[in-house]
């Protein structure tokens, strides 16, 4: 009997290990032997590229989600189009706005150098990158997962077809996270990645001349800066600290002073469990950085490349 128990076991153990080896699972370690100092020199360019430019750690944490809305977080986004290849950095979403890959590639030298051989991919590379940014910025430092590979295709349609646009209303955004296995929390979680950065006047035109749910005196001063026609590259914070990860974004939810539409459809956009998220967070800064935290490690989980899937490119703006 015990020896029939022990072979079960032994059976279980051999089958959950062959099954967690098929579906591989990012965590936390996976630098650990192969190159101990992967996270820690990440962290250190990226401090520095901060230092020198602020702005860069919104632009490197946008990077991580335009890429893993995408098919996965699989670095598809950092792929240069070439003669005969056309990737996600032209499709609309992404066209002269998305940026930070001078710093990607700095990253990639300094890791290739320190760990001796191409081991850490470009997929991880960003998510790593984001939660420094985060962090370095007064956010939390959540504990990421690493262990992806890289993609060797991108799609500049799939691009088109799942980012989402500032005009989208609550239900679209709604649905869109959805489709991305996210829920109503994360929508709202995430979208306060906005409480750093910057966006173009082309990006919030329609909704300071004509959205209804705006503070008049905020559009007006927003349309000094943002003519009808032209400048549309001027840039404006999406919430008034757009260097401190902070809760503030939260809160100018609350008074119809959210710089995008698709910000200001999280309260006051008809859904009544959005709205009170919002209130929430804009009493609870510590609940908003912890939660914020998991809701990045849920988006950064999404179809992975792992095991022998994918590569590891040499050069984060091209397969090998
Ligand atoms: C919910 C749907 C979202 C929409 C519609 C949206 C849309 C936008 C738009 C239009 C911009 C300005 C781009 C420009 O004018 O060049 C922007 C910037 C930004 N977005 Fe989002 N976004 C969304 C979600 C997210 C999420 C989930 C994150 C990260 C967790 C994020 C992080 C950022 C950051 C950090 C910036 C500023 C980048 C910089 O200054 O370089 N966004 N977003
Ligand atoms: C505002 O709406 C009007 C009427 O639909 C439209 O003609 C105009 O182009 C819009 N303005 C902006 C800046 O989107
Ligand atoms: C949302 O709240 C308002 C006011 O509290 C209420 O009238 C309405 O029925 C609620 N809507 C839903 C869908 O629960």
């Amino acid at each position: 009997m015990a020896s029939i128990i022990h072979s079960l076991l032994l059976c279980f153990i051999v089958l959950s290990a062959s099954l967690s080896h098929t579906h591989a699972q990012l965590t936390p370690n996976f630098y650990n032997n192969v190159c101990p100092r992967a996270l820690s020199t990440i962290k250190s360019v990226v401090s520095k590229a901060i230092r020198r430019e602020p702005r860069m750690g919104a632009s490197l944490l946008r990077l991580h989600f335009h890429d893993c809305f995408v098919n996965g977080c699989d670095g598809s986004v950092l792929l240069d189009d070439t003669a005969t290849f056309t990737g996600e950095k032209t499709a609309f979403p992404n066209a002269n706005s998305i940026r930070g890959f001078d710093v990607v590639d700095q990253i990639k030298t300094q890791v290739n150098k320190v760990c001796k051989e191409n081991v850490v991919s470009c997929a991880d590379i960003l998510a790593v990158a984001a939660r420094d940014s985060v962090a370095i910025l007064g956010g939390p430092n959540y504990k990421v997962l690493v262990g992806r590979r890289d993609a060797r295709t991108a799609s500049a349609n799939d691009a088109n077809r799942n980012l989402p646009p500032p005009f989208f209303s609550f239900s679209q955004l709604l649905s869109n996270f959805q489709s991305h296995g996210l829920e109503l929390k994360d929508l709202v979680l995430l979208s306060a990645g906005h409480t750093l950065g910057l966006a173009r006047c082309t990006s919030f035109r329609s909704r300071i001349y004509n959205d209804t749910n705006i503070d008049s005196k905020f559009a007006t001063t927003l349309q000094k800066n943002c003519p009808q026609s032209g400048g549309d590259d001027n840039l404006k914070g999406l919430d008034k600290s757009p260097n401190f990860f902070d809760n503030a974004y939260f809160k100018a939810l609350l008074t119809n002073k959210g710089l995008l539409h698709s910000d200001q459809e999280l309260f006051g956009g008809g859904n009544n469990d959005s709205d009170d998220l919002v209130k929430y967070y804009s009493r609870y800064p510590n609940d908003f950085k912890k939660d914020f935290g998991s809701s990045m490690i849920k988006m950064g989980n999404m179809n992975p490349l792992t095991g022998t899937n994918g590569e590891i490119r040499t050069n984060c703006r091209f397969v090998n």
